[in-house]
C-alpha cells in the first residue's frame, strides 16, 4: 500500500488555506494515522489464513468464511491513491450527496466527507453492518473533522439504503462483493444523470464481480463503464440513462 504522502499546506495568519481538506489537519493527520494502522491488517489476514484455506479445501465458499464478523478487526481500506481519486472525482462533479456501501473504520468515508465539506456541504450516507466498526468509524470521522457531513447507517445496506433520497451524485461500492449488483439496482433510480459509481476490488474478485461488471459495461442498463487499473481495480461508471 502506498503511504499517505499528500504534501501539507501551511496555514497562514492571512487564512489563505487551500480548499483541499486532505492537505490540512485534522483530516490529513487522521488519514495518515489510519493508513498506518491499517498496515496491521496483513498480520490479521495471516492469522485467518489456516481456517480459510481449510474451509476452501472442504468445499466452503469464499463468502461463507470471509464474513463481516470474521473481518471485524480488519480495516481493508481503500489505498491513499484511491482515496485521493475519490476526493478529486467528488470535487470535479461538485458532489453533495454521496452513498457508500461498506464503511469499515471510515477511511474512504473521510475522503468522501472531506470532498462534500470542500464542495460547500452535503451528506455522505455510509453503511456498516458490524456495530464495533460502526462505532470506531464514528470516532474517526469526528477526529478527522468531517462527522457533520456523514451519516453512517448501522445494519445491512440492502435495508438501510431503502429510504435514501435522490438525486445521488456519486456512489462508492466497497462492501461484500455479492451485494454490488443488488445495491446498484436499488440505487439506480435515485442517481442523477452524470452520477459516478466507483466499485473496488475488481481484480481480486474477478469471478464474483463478473455479473456486476457485465451489468455496468453492457450499455443496456443506463451506464457507461470501464475498469481502471488503480490499486485493486476500480470499476468507474457514469450514469448516462
Ligand atoms: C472492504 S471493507 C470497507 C472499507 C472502507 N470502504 C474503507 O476504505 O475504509 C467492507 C466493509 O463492508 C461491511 N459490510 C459487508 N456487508 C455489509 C452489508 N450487507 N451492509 C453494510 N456493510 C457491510 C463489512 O463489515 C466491512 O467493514
Amino acid at each position: 500500500m502506498l503511504a499517505f504522502d499528500l504534501a501539507p499546506v501551511e496555514d497562514t495568519d492571512m487564512g489563505d488555506q487551500s480548499s483541499n481538506s486532505l492537505r490540512h489537519d485534522p483530516t490529513r493527520s487522521t488519514l495518515e494515522r489510519l493508513h498506518t494502522e491499517a498496515r496491521g491488517d496483513r498480520i490479521k489476514f495471516l492469522g485467518l489464513a489456516p481456517k480459510v484455506l481449510g474451509g476452501l479445501l472442504s468445499g466452503k465458499g469464499w463468502f461463507d468464511q470471509i464474513t463481516p464478523e470474521a473481518m471485524k478487526e480488519c480495516f481493508i481500506p481503500v489505498s491513499p491513491e484511491q482515496g485521493e481519486f475519490l476526493y478529486l472525482t467528488a470535487r470535479a462533479i461538485g458532489a453533495r450527496n454521496i452513498v457508500e456501501f461498506g464503511t469499515s473504520f471510515g477511511v474512504s468515508t473521510i475522503y468522501l466527507g472531506a470532498a462534500v465539506k470542500d464542495n460547500g456541504g452535503g451528506l455522505v450516507i455510509g453503511s456498516e453492518i458490524e456495530s464495533g466498526k460502526h462505532a470506531r468509524a464514528q470516532e474517526h470521522l469526528e477526529q478527522a473533522g468531517v462527522c457533520e457531513f456523514v451519516d453512517v447507517r448501522l445494519g445491512d445496506a440492502l435495508e438501510t439504503f431503502r429510504d435514501i433520497p435522490g438525486p445521488v451524485d456519486m456512489v462508492l461500492l466497497d462492501g461484500w462483493k455479492d451485494l454490488y449488483l443488488p445495491i446498484i439496482e436499488l440505487l439506480t433510480p435515485r442517481l442523477r444523470p452524470g452520477a459516478i459509481v466507483m466499485a473496488d476490488n475488481i481484480f481480486t474478485f474477478k469471478a464474483e464481480l463478473r455479473p456486476y461488471v457485465d451489468h455496468m459495461q453492457c450499455g443496456r442498463n443506463g451506464f457507461e463503464s470501464t475498469t481502471l487499473k488503480i490499486s485493486d481495480g476500480f470499476e468507474y461508471s457514469v450514469r448516462v440513462g
